[in-house]
């Protein structure tokens, strides 16, 4: 199986690491624009290969698309990160024009991939690649809410002491500090409910922490975060490649589901060798589906800037 990797900066060379440690695909592909970076980062991690014991091959090319020829899944990392006080929605402009040059020249060489998008504002830019590339709308997946889940797994942890493989939460909504909805209610620890372990209190700031977790880490490190967005993504290729159909919240088109038509939005998706393979709906609340609402009116007024970047 081959997987490309667009942009092998901090998020999507560690996505590599990952992928080839786990040995998920056999070849990976990283492709960058920056004069010999990709090269040198392909090299570095094929040199851990001996000590980490895996035989994926990686390589890396600066701007040769060539290489990613007939690439099962694609994923794009290419763009500017978020710096200190940033919001993911200011880097539009910029990463638009990236998202739309880079898809053009993926179909040139892989007629039919699956697309994991990363660069942000993700929704709007799985939006752009679905608009863009013209592919059937299951096998373009944003990646935003198998990263919020697992920070908001992680704060549950750190609140009530509980190990994050025993707890099941889930983020949905857009991937935004202020649009992105941590499903408290649906939360649980060996299958009990989060209230029946910690108290409202407690609850209120986990979901506070969870919803901010991306601009925590950007004033942190100077930068935005890349050990848990590239673990997240080699967890949704793993789910894709070896066919693991396994319930993660990622951004997708919506054609009538939770009431939304014509946007890409998080919502939990069956993952699957053919990309989504089932949207779940939720039986949400009066809470949780105005919440909902008012995130998807905020992902489409983005999307509607599209136009003045385009
Ligand atoms: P970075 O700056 O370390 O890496 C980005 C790489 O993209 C650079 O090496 C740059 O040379 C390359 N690049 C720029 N234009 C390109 C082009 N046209 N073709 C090929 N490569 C190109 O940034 P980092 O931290 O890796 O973040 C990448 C993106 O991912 C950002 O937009 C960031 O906001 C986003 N992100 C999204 C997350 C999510 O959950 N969806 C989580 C973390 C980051
Ligand atoms: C993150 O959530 C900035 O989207 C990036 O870390």
């Amino acid at each position: 199986m081959k997987v490309t990797i667009v942009g092998a900066g901090n998020v999507g060379a560690t996505a590599a690491d990952v992928i080839a440690s786990k040995a998920i695909a056999s070849n990976i592909v990283l492709l960058d624009i920056k004069e010999g970076f990709a090269e040198g980062k392909a090299l570095d991690l094929m040199q851990t290969s001996s000590t980490k014991g895996f035989d994926s091959q990686i390589i890396g090319t600066t701007g040769d698309y060539s290489l990613t020829k007939d690439s099962d899944v694609v994923v794009i990392t290419s763009g500017i990160p978020r710096k200190p006080g940033m919001t993911r929605e200011e880097l539009i402009g910029i990463n638009a024009n990236i998202v739309k040059d880079v898809t053009s020249n993926i179909l040139k060489y892989s007629s039919n991939p699956i697309i994991v998008m990363v660069s942000n504002p993700m929704d709007t830019m799985t939006y752009l690649a679905l608009k863009s590339t013209g592919l059937d709308s299951k096998r373009v997946i944003g990646m935003g809410g198998a990263l919020d889940s697992s920070r908001f797994k992680t704060y549950i942890s750190l609140s009530s002491k509980k190990l994050q493989k025993d707890i099941d939460a889930m983020v949905i909504g857009g991937h935004g500090d202020t649009t992105m909805i941590p499903l408290h209610r649906f939360a649980k620890c060996n299958n009990e409910p989060l209230s029946k372990i910690s108290s409202p209190e407690e609850i209120e700031n986990i979901v506070k922490s969870t919803m901010v977790g991306g601009a925590t880490l950007t004033k942190l490190l100077g930068t935005s975060a890349w050990y848990a967005p590239g673990s997240s993504i080699a967890y949704l290729v793993d789910c894709i490649l070896n066919d693991k159909r396994k319930t993660i919240p990622c951004s997708i088109l919506l054609n009538g589901e939770y009431n939304q038509n014509d946007l890409c939005i998080g919502v939990p998706c069956i993952i699957g060798k053919n990309g989504v393979e089932e949207i779940i709906e939720l039986d949400l609340n009066n809470d949780e589906m105005n919440k909902f609402n008012q995130s998807a009116d905020a992902v489409r007024s983005m999307n509607s800037t599209l136009s003045d970047h385009t």
